[in-house]
C-alpha cells in the first residue's frame, strides 16, 4: 500500500517547525505494520536541494530564476526521497512543499499561477500531498514571534505587504482545495493547536 504525504505550511514564523517532529512522533504510533515515517523540508531534503536552499535564502535573483530553483530542488526531491519513500508504503511528512511555491512566488512575488502550474505539473506528475496543515497567523504575530527566535534570511526581510500577499495566497488556496488543505489556527498556545492537530491527524 502506498504511504501518506502530509506537509505544513504558512508564513516564516507561524510555527511549522515547533509542530513537525511532535506530529511525526504521533503518527509513528499509528503507522500501518513495516512502514515508516521520516520527515524533511523544503527548498532542501537532498545534500543537492539544500545547496539550492543555501543559494535560494540567500542570493538575490530574478523572480522566475527564483521559481525554477524551488522547483529545480523540488524535482529532486521527489526523485531521490519522496516518491521512493511513498511507493514503499512509507509515509512523509515535509516542512513546506508546493503550496509554498504558489504563496510565495506566486502571492507574495507574483508570478502568474499559470506558470507555476506548468512546473508544478512537469515537476510532480500529478503527485500531490494527502494532507495539508496550514498553520495561519497575522503578520504581526510572526513577526514578533521570529524577532525573538533568528536572524531573517532573505524572505523573512521582505516587507509587510509580501507576507500579507503570500498569506492571502495560502488561505485563497485552502478554500479551493477541497479539503486537502486544512487552516490551523496558530495564534492560539502550542497546546490548544496540538490538541486539534491529533484529532485532524487520528483520521489521516
Ligand atoms: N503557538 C505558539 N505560541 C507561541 N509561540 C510560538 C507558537 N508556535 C511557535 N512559536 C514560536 O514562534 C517562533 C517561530 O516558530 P517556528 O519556527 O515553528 O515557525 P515556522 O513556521 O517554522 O517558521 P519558518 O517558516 O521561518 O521556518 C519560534 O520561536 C516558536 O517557538
Ligand atoms: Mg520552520
Amino acid at each position: 500500500m502506498r504511504g501518506k504525504f502530509i506537509t505544513f505550511e504558512g508564513i516564516d514564523g507561524a510555527g511549522k517547525s515547533t509542530h513537525v517532529e511532535w506530529a511525526a512522533a504521533l503518527l509513528r504510533q499509528r503507522l500501518p505494520a513495516g512502514a515508516t515515517l521520516l520527515t524533511t523540508r523544503e527548498p532542501g531534503g537532498t545534500p543537492l536541494g539544500e545547496t539550492l536552499r543555501d543559494i535560494l535564502l540567500h542570493r538575490p535573483m530574478h523572480l522566475e530564476t527564483e521559481a525554477l530553483l524551488m522547483f529545480a530542488a523540488r524535482r529532486e526531491h521527489i526523485a531521490q526521497v519522496i516518491e521512493p519513500a511513498l511507493s514503499r508504503g512509507d509515509w512523509v511528512v515535509s516542512d513546506r512543499f508546493t503550496d509554498a511555491s504558489f504563496a510565495y512566488q506566486g502571492g507574495g512575488r507574483g508570478l502568474s499561477r499559470a506558470k507555476l502550474e506548468v512546473l508544478e505539473q512537469w515537476v510532480q506528475e500529478g503527485l500531490q500531498p494527502d494532507l495539508t496543515l496550514l498553520f495561519d497567523v497575522p503578520l504581526e504575530v510572526a513577526r514578533e514571534r521570529l524577532a525573538a527566535a533568528r536572524q531573517p534570511d532573505k524572505f523573512e526581510a521582505e516587507s509587510a505587504a509580501f507576507f500579507e500577499r503570500t498569506r492571502a495566497e495560502y488561505l485563497r488556496r485552502a478554500e479551493e482545495s477541497g479539503g486537502r488543505i486544512r487552516v490551523i489556527d496558530s495564534t492560539r498556545s502550542v497546546d490548544k493547536i496540538r490538541a486539534e492537530l491529533e484529532e485532524i491527524l487520528a483520521s489521516a
